[in-house]
């Protein structure tokens, strides 16, 4: 207890690898499964998705008698309320973590940045990261942009020493079933060689990572209130995910 608060951010450049949706996965896990205490800081103005998100998922739980039973449940199980998500532009958003760290115990603060490294406050606000990970997939484009992002924030942040960072890890996302090992094997090999570390947990592509808790009921996948259902969980790797980042920093 009373440990430091970790700052993380899954960060990358590129646009639509999953920085927004693993953020609210993990966060969701460390907070409503593991017990830890989170908050996240939604900087991806002006679409604020996680704060979007929480709109809905309130609506939701609000107008259906099922999911108010399962929020209570949650509470009273949990004596915890629901994670706090602020939204702020990304120049804003330490203010705004050392104003949340005074105010409670937490364990961790998740930062959800635009890609854009030329938005006022982004590379600010990564330098104080205690931890990036960089969601990937196995597309020539992808990883061309990601190793350019990594030797950005290791040559102007790292190196320097001018960052808090004390690790910047990939994570393989949207991982296809069919796809073979050994190409996963071969790009690893690569990786390793340009001095970058990759997560051993890969995170498949599936479609229920594009589920919320609208309309399907009891079948809760993409929420800020609730975790991951367990039924939903398995071949997800989320809890996978959540323990091998844990070991990485420390928790
Ligand atoms: N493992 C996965 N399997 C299938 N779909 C996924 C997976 N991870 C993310 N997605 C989907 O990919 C899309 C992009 O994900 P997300 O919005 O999290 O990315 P992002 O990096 O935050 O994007 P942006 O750059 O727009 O902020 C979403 O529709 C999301 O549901
Ligand atoms: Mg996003």
């Amino acid at each position: 207890m009373n440990k430091e608060t970790l700052f993380i951010a899954f960060s990358t450049q590129k646009g639509g690898m999953g920085k927004t949706t693993l953020s609210v996965l993990i966060a969701g896990h460390l907070h409503y499964v593991k017990g830890y205490n989170v908050a996240v800081i939604d900087c991806d103005y002006p679409q604020h998705s996680i704060r979007e998100l929480r709109k809905r998922d309130v609506q939701q739980v609000m107008s259906d008698n099922y999911y108010k039973r399962l929020a209570h449940q949650q509470f009273t199980t949990l004596n915890k309320k629901a994670y706090t998500i602020e939204s702020s532009k990304a120049a804003d958003a330490i203010g705004i973590a050392e104003a949340l760290q005074q105010a409670g115990d937490l364990d961790f603060i998740f930062f959800d940045l635009p890609g854009t490294l030329n938005t006022p406050g982004v590379l600010k606000t990564l330098a104080t990261m205690d931890y990036i990970f960089t969601p990937i997939s196995a597309d020539r484009i992808v990883l061309e942009s990601t190793l350019q992002f990594t030797s950005l924030i290791n040559d102007n942040l790292i190196t320097t020493g001018k960052s808090n960072i004390k690790g910047l890890h990939l994570i393989w996302n949207m991982v296809d079933g069919r796809e073979k090992t050994p190409l996963y094997d071969a790009y690893d090999n690569a990786i390793a060689e340009l001095g970058l570390e990759v997560l051993k947990t890969k995170v498949p592509d599936s479609k229920k990572f594009r589920k919320e808790i609208v309309s399907e009921r009891k079948m809760i996948f993409r929420s800020t209130l609730f975790p991951v259902d367990k039924s939903l969980r398995k071949g997800s790797n989320i809890e996978e995910l959540t323990n091998e980042i844990c070991q990485i920093v420390n928790r």
